[in-house]
């Protein structure tokens, strides 16, 4: 199968070459680790590709994504931007993301603590909804302009897309199907997020085929990078964890075995002891497969509202570390999906042959 490179020489070589086409995959870190540097690389090596490329922009407006960008003597003059920063910044449903600016920061809003839950889960489907429709628009538009679909899409960041969203299931189903909704779209999709802390899932990090992982830690007075991958379906690739450099022109893995890093992730993991890295393995594994099968349930048109809203009770057990809770949720969900999915109908074939005229 054709590799999709992300045009950073030393990460495509620990991708074995690069992404797997048409699939959605995440970059997580902290900030400041370089996800934004790393989802531009691979959108410039798009538009050198000449393939049409789109960034989602919520954290930065586009202005400053691409002053950014220049710093590193790239044009990204190419590249097609929607900016979806105001209705998320401004929090303001009543006007259109499109055509909106306003000078807030989206950070400005963190401090935002009274907001009442049940109007938290109504802004998010809200900024949710009209990001997947202005996605949608400039997917078919661009289809009928050039006769061409999008190949590579970067989402930055959907941390700043959940930022209002509670804990809680409405919020979580109404993420699930916005990824569900990205990977329909059929590009190959870099979906930028924070995951500071590996107790508290995301629902992207289960769906997404793959991970990146950014890292940045104090050594001495020196701020260091590095880069892993985390994990990467239906390919093999190196899961060593190799520096990071961002520089003049942009980021450089060093692959050389004298930089390599050893030994544990810098960040380590507070508080968890193996047994409980055990546990959270076992959980999350349980909880990526009902996400797969909730996926293909979806495909088919099999209801299975019911166990979605059981699914999120899984992980919200799963954040408050009740992890047996959320095992036996997680695996009655997975029975349940494996039972519909077998006695629904197979699906329909994909092209019907005309059916033969009635001859009376
Ligand atoms: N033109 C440049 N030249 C050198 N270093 C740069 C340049 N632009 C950014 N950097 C460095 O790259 C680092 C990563 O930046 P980036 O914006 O990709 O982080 P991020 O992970 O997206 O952070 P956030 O979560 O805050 O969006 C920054 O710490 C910055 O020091
Ligand atoms: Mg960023």
């Amino acid at each position: 199968m054709d590799r999709v490179k992300t045009g950073i020489v030393g990460l495509d070589t620990m991708l074995n070459g690069g992404f797997l086409p048409a699939r959605p995959y995440v970059v997580s870190g902290p900030t400041g680790s370089g996800k934004t540097v790393l989802a531009a690389h691979f959108l410039l090596e798009g538009l050198r590709l000449q393939e049409p490329c789109l960034l989602v922009t919520l954290d930065e407006p586009p202005i400053e994504v691409k002053a950014n960008m220049a710093t590193f003597g790239w044009n990204m003059d190419r590249l097609k931007i929607l900016d979806a920063t105001p209705d998320v910044r401004a929090h303001k449903r009543q006007r259109s993301v499109i055509d909106v600016g306003t000078s807030l920061d989206v950070r400005d809003m963190e401090d935002v603590t009274d907001i009442r839950q049940s109007s938290q889960v109504r802004a998010l489907e809200v900024t949710v909804h009209s990001v997947q429709k202005m996605i949608k628009q400039e997917f078919s538009q661009h289809l009928e302009r050039t006769k061409q679909r999008y190949k590579r899409i970067a989402i930055d960041s959907m941390t700043a897309l959940k930022m209002f969203s509670m804990e809680g299931q409405d919020s979580r189903i109404l993420i699930q199907s916005f990824l569900r909704f990205l990977a329909e779209l059929e590009a190959t999709t870099l979906i930028v997020s924070e995951r500071l802390d590996r107790r508290k899932l995301e629902t992207e990090f289960f769906l997404g085929r793959g991970e990146i992982r950014m890292h940045k830690w104090i050594d001495g007075s020196m701020i260091r990078h590095a880069l892993s991958i985390e994990k990467f379906r239906g390919s093999a690739f190196d899961d060593k964890m190799h520096p990071v450099t961002i520089g003049d022109k942009g980021m450089v893995v060093a692959l050389d075995p004298h930089s390599q890093i050893r030994g544990t992730s810098p960040e380590g993991k507070p508080g968890e002891s193996l047994l409980e890295t055990r546990l959270i393995d076992e959980v999350s594994n349980v909880i990526e497969s009902v996400m797969r099968q909730i996926e293909e349930a979806h495909r088919r048109q099999i209801p299975i509202r019911d166990v979605e809203v059981a699914l999120s009770r899984a992980m919200l057990a799963f954040q408050r570390r009740n992890y047996q809770k959320a095992m036996k949720i997680a695996l009655a969900c997975d029975s349940q999906l494996r039972e519909r999915i077998a006695e629904a109908p197979p699906p329909p074939p994909v092209a019907m042959p005309p059916r033969p005229p009635v001859i009376r």
